[in-house]
């Protein structure tokens, strides 16, 4: 160390210590004036030694220290307050070219016995500042790096959102086709079956004509062939007898060609009700007189109702088919001389019809069949029919919105009845 110190032993060890120490050491007086310097203080300022000691500490001081440094030590003198003495701090050094570098520096001071002077110890923070520069550095690059793969992550992920709202309408579109699709087989198939059910009803429809149009068409051949022999040998009074069986046959044939035909249409389901508004009482008189030529000898329908002469809003020709069917019926099943009951109640709301005959009744094991198609009881072999009448008497009491019910025993003849709700006009 450059000093004006005495060299004693003690001295020239603390000599070898200060000046092999790699931190610099400034010693200055209480006027800031330098008194000894170690070549790491002068290595760190570029200075020699000898140049710095007896100048102003302010000349290592970059401004604006380097202007208030003197009075930094006489506040400090005056007031005793410590800014920096004892604590240490990091400062700024001006070097001797004017540059500046950072230094951590610690300053103590020294009572002698009849002055003060201040010690500075001097670390230079050049590389860990340019390190802790570098990390910062390091670490804002890192920090942009993540910034922008968190920005290109972000725009994978709303990518990926996107492809997923995509995936997810599309599956929802495909669902949705595929339903409709499911419906469409559906409908298809409910159509192919009833064109099915429909082909396989007209061919049973052919079978049972070519049977049912056998036994009146032979009837017809009959009576037209005893006609002619009756008038070609003048028996004039027995051709009425035969003209009313031609006629009776035809009418046979009509109604079976006429049951067919609105079971098909029923069955195409385009049939609709129309109801209009008449009195009960004239529809029943008129109906029960067109059904007189079809009684068997002895035979009479007898017809009472509560409420007869009312108004119904209806639709007639649902209503009258499906009481010709049921009181031809009747009247087919019973022997002669039987009497058909023919009763109805009308009120407000309901129109209530029950036809009751004494005729030979409805096997019990047949009973759950009678609306099938074509179907026939097992004792009615002898007797010609379709067993079409009452598939055909179902089907337009439902289309009224009614319901049809029956009761009978093998042998003891057979009551039906239906209810039709009334909606007023
Ligand atoms: N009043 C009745 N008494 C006894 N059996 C009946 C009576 N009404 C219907 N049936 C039984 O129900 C079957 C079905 O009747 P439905 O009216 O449908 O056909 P059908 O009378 O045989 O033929 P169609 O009426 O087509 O000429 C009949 O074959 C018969 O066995
Ligand atoms: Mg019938």
């Amino acid at each position: 160390m450059t000093n004006s110190i005495s060299n004693s032993e003690d001295a020239q060890r603390l000599n070898a210590i200060i000046n092999t120490a790699t931190d610099g050491i400034i010693i200055i007086n209480h006027e800031g004036m330098i008194e000894s310097v170690n070549p790491s203080a002068a290595t760190l300022f570029d200075y020699g030694t000898k140049e710095m000691i007896g100048q102003n500490i302010s000349l290592l001081t970059p401004s604006p220290h380097k202007e208030k440094h003197d009075n930094y030590l006489q506040n400090y003198l005056s007031t005793g307050i410590k800014k920096i003495i004892g604590i240490g701090r990091e400062v700024n050094g001006q070097r001797k070219d004017g540059s500046l570098f950072p230094l951590r520096l610690s300053i103590s001071e020294v009572k002698l016995a009849n002055r003060v002077i201040f010690t500075g110890i001097l670390h230079d923070l050049s590389k860990e500042k340019a390190q802790a520069e570098k990390i910062k550095k390091l670490n804002q690059e890192l920090e942009k790096r993540i910034e922008e793969r968190t920005d290109d992550l972000g725009e994978v992920v709303n990518k990926l959102l996107a492809t997923n709202k995509q995936l997810q309408q599309e599956i929802k579109d495909r669902k949705a086709a595929e339903k409709g699709l499911r419906f469409k087989e559906k409908e298809t198939r409910s159509a192919l079956l009833k064109e099915r059910e429909l082909s396989d009803m007209k061919s049973r429809f052919v079978t049972m004509a070519s049977h049912e149009f056998r036994t009146p068409l032979s009837s017809i051949l009959t009576s037209a062939e005893l006609l002619e022999l009756h008038l070609a040998a003048g028996r004039h009074e027995k051709c009425p007898k035969n003209i009313e069986r031609i006629k009776n046959s035809v009418n046979h044939l009509t109604s079976v060609l006429n049951e067919f035909l609105s079971l098909s249409k029923l069955e195409m389901n385009n049939i609709k009700a129309a109801p209009i508004s008449f009195v009960f009482d004239e529809f029943a008189q008129q109906l029960i007189e067109n059904l007189r030529p079809i009684l068997k000898q002895g035979q009479n329908i007898q017809y009472e109702g509560i409420g007869k002469s009312e108004s119904v809003y209806l639709d007639r020709a649902f209503l009258n088919h499906t009481l010709i069917n049921l009181l031809s019926n009747a009247i087919k099943y019973s022997k002669e001389h039987q009497v058909i009951f023919f009763t109805t109640k009308i009120n407000q709301t309901n129109l209530t019809i029950s036809i009751k005959d004494n005729g030979i009744g409805i096997p019990e094991q047949d009973q759950k069949h009678l609306f099938g198609r074509f179907f026939r009881a097992h004792n009615v072999e002898n007797i010609q029919g379709t067993g079409l009448g009452l598939n055909i008497v179902k089907k337009y009491v439902d289309l009224m919105g009614g319901t049809i019910t029956f009761s009978s025993k093998l042998g003891k003849g057979a009551t039906f009845t239906i209810q039709i709700p009334l909606i007023k006009q």
